[in-house]
């Protein structure tokens, strides 16, 4: 019989996403929107080292990433240390759901900008749960880690699938996998400010007839998402822009490039843009530091780590 070894530390690498379209379709009795959204990881990756602990006790903390990434558009206020952050709750929860006995110390180096619309802190829930799983040997199914990670928040599941491009339905958390033959290049960029998902959420008006129709989801499914980009859009743009102008700015900035398809990323205040080649992807990138955004990033979508 071959034994599986297990491993007393792990390095795990969290992707962020990009929504590359984002219908609010309703609002709810708690609190919360319908949505269809379709989400893509991107290879900007926040990298956790865990080690594990026999005491039983979760230890963390988190360090910014490359200075190139820039701490401008980290906000530590937002990134506590505590039971407050994501991914000691996902550790906890984790903890309880397993009765595991083991602890373990976790650091976390942060390239993802915080209140970007990139998914930071769920992606980095998701990661914990998996790399916990391993490192605790819990074997837990999929299915037992994306309903653990449904209760950490509405983004954690689409990260917790390891799918890599999904159609995501009801608060996000009922995802469909979709294959796509392409990973367009991306460029993105942040202003220093950022923008509270619950603030432009409840700045948003429903409209169930931003919904995408059979024919698009269908060539979603047939991953030809590239070449339909025009039927794509984000609900949630107008309210972000009411909120921040920096968002207009963005745009503007975009808009000058010509490229097939450029949106803001989920509640923002990120806006990205697809290219047709990494190198112009760089190039819009060298334009936009020029233009003194703090916080600029050329690579590629579907990165599954
Ligand atoms: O689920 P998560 O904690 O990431 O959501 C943050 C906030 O965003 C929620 O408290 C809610 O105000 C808003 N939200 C929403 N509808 C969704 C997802 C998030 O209204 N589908």
């Amino acid at each position: 019989m071959r034994s599986r070894a297990i491993p007393t530390q792990l390095r795990v690498e969290a992707p962020a996403k990009v929504n590359l379209h984002l219908a609010v379709v309703a609002r709810r009795a708690d609190g919360f929107h319908d949505l269809e959204t379709v989400m893509s990881t991107v290879n900007l990756f926040d990298t956790l080292n865990l080690g594990k602990r026999n005491d039983g006790q979760i230890e963390f903390w988190w360090q910014p990433g490359l200075a190139r990434t820039g701490i401008r558009v980290l906000d530590s206020a937002l990134m506590p240390m505590d039971d407050r952050n994501l991914v000691v709750r996902a550790a906890l929860l984790l903890k309880n759901y397993a009765k595991a006995s083991d602890g373990v110390s976790i650091a976390l180096t942060k390239r993802i900008p915080t209140e970007a619309g990139l998914g930071g802190g769920s992606t980095n829930a998701a990661a914990t749960l998996w790399g916990l799983n391993r490192l605790w040997d819990l074997n837990l199914e999929t299915a037992e880690i994306v309903e653990l990670a449904a209760q950490l928040g509405s983004d954690v599941p689409f990260f917790a699938m390891r799918t890599g491009l999904a159609l995501c339905h009801g608060r996000g958390e009922r995802i469909e996998a979709l294959s796509a033959r392409d990973a367009p290049a991306i460029v993105m960029a942040k202003p220093a400010s950022g923008l509270s998902t619950a603030a432009v959420f409840r700045a948003c008006h429903p409209d169930a007839g931003g919904m995408l129709s059979e024919r698009v989801i269908s060539g979603l499914r047939d991953g030809r998402w590239s070449a339909l980009a025009r039927s794509l859009r984000n609900d949630l743009q107008r309210p972000a822009a009411e909120l921040n102008g920096d968002v207009t700015r963005l745009q503007k900035d975009f808009d000058r490039f010509g490229l097939p398809f450029h949106a803001m990323s989920g509640s923002g205040s990120t806006w990205f843009g697809l290219c047709d080649t990494l190198c112009q992807a760089r190039r819009c990138a060298g334009v936009l530091r020029a233009r003194g955004w703090p916080w600029v990033f050329a690579g590629q979508c579907r990165a599954v780590a």
